[in-house]
């Protein structure tokens, strides 16, 4: 059992323990594994001290670097608004054509205008707006209340069919389930409606039975939707001659507006966004409009 024996083998020393014939060999932990040891231990005790750690029973230890994420925060917060603020104020005050004529206004509203419309918009009219099936096309089909800046500001504010004591009322009739047309006239305006935005169909279509679709529009539908059947901005009612339909062009869902009536809902949105957030918005929608490809 002598100590400090050395194992020929590996040429290190023994512990000088030795169990039927086997030796231990002394192999200490290396100097390095000591080293890192210290340094992350006395890393940790000095950052416990510098920043806030320790919890106390009235608050916790705030560290003698007094660094304070609340107050970092609160600064970067309060920065933010000052910048906002610089352009939000020429939102709220300049007209609708000035800042559309100003490049770096229109690049803000285009960078806000895309988170607004996605937050509040997208849900119903897509994140492209282009709309789904009853929910219209605010890119690319013709607008149905009016494309004045003004008016388009007014729709998103008051709402159709909201809830703004102000909103405005669009109702398709239900022609068909309130008995108002008989089912063969249906039919034939059905028919005839299609044609508007198909024209082939017409040489499918007995030119008696279009007549009195066309009649039957002149006399029922004209009043809304228009003598050219191009939609009014006065009732909201949309043009039905184009490629553009909120809920179908396909004969059943004609048939189906003309039957049981359409009657959308966009929420009015007076009490849920900021008059600078509409403005926004709108001036987001109009320009989508006007650069679409
Ligand atoms: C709950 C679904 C819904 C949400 C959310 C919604 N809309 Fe609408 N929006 C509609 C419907 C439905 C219509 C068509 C209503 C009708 O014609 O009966 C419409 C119509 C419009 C129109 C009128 C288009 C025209 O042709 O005159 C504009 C503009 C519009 N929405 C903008 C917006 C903006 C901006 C937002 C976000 C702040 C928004 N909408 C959020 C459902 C929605
Ligand atoms: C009182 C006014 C009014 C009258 C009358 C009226 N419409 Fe409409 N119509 C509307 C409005 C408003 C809408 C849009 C409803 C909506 O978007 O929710 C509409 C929507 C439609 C649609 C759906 C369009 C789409 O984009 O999907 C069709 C089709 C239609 N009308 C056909 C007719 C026909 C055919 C008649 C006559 C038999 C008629 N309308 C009479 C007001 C009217």
């Amino acid at each position: 059992m002598a100590l400090g024996e050395r194992d020929k083998p590996s040429g290190q020393m023994t512990t000088g323990h030795e169990w039927n014939g086997i030796k231990e060999l002394n192999t200490p932990v290396p100097r390095v594994v000591y080293f890192f040891l210290i340094a992350t231990a006395t890393f940790a005790v000095t950052w416990t001290l510098l920043m806030p750690s320790w919890p106390g029973i009235n608050g916790y230890f705030r560290g003698f670097l007094g660094v304070d994420q609340r107050v970092a925060v609160t600064q970067t917060v309060d920065q933010a608004k000052v910048d906002r603020a610089s352009w939000t104020t020429r939102i709220d005050q300049e007209d609708f054509a000035a800042i559309q004529a100003d490049k770096d206004l229109m690049n803000i509203v285009r960078q806000t205008g895309a988170a607004l419309f996605g937050d509040n918009c997208a849900a119903c009219h897509g994140t492209d707006a282009q709309g789904r099936p009853g929910f219209p096309n605010l890119v690319a089909a013709p607008i149905m209340w009016g494309d004045d800046p003004k008016i388009v500001a007014e729709t998103i504010r008051i709402g159709i069919n909201g809830t703004s004591p102000d909103t405005r009322f669009a109702q398709m009739l239900a022609f068909g389930k309130d008995q108002m047309l008989a089912r063969e006239d249906i039919d034939a305006v059905v028919a005839y409606v299609q044609t508007l935005s198909q024209p082939d169909l017409a040489a499918t279509i007995d030119a008696d039975a279009l007549l009195a679709g066309a009649t039957l529009f002149a006399d029922n539908c004209a009043g809304c939707h228009g003598e050219d059947a191009k939609g009014m901005t006065d009732t909201g009612a949309p043009n039905l001659t184009d490629a553009y339909w909120t809920y179908g062009g396909d004969r059943a869902n004609i048939r189906h507006s003309v039957y049981d009536g359409r009657g959308g809902t966009m929420p009015s949105w007076e009490a849920r966004l900021t008059p600078t957030d509409i403005k926004l918005l709108t001036l987001y929608v109009l320009d989508l409009r006007a650069t679409r490809p």
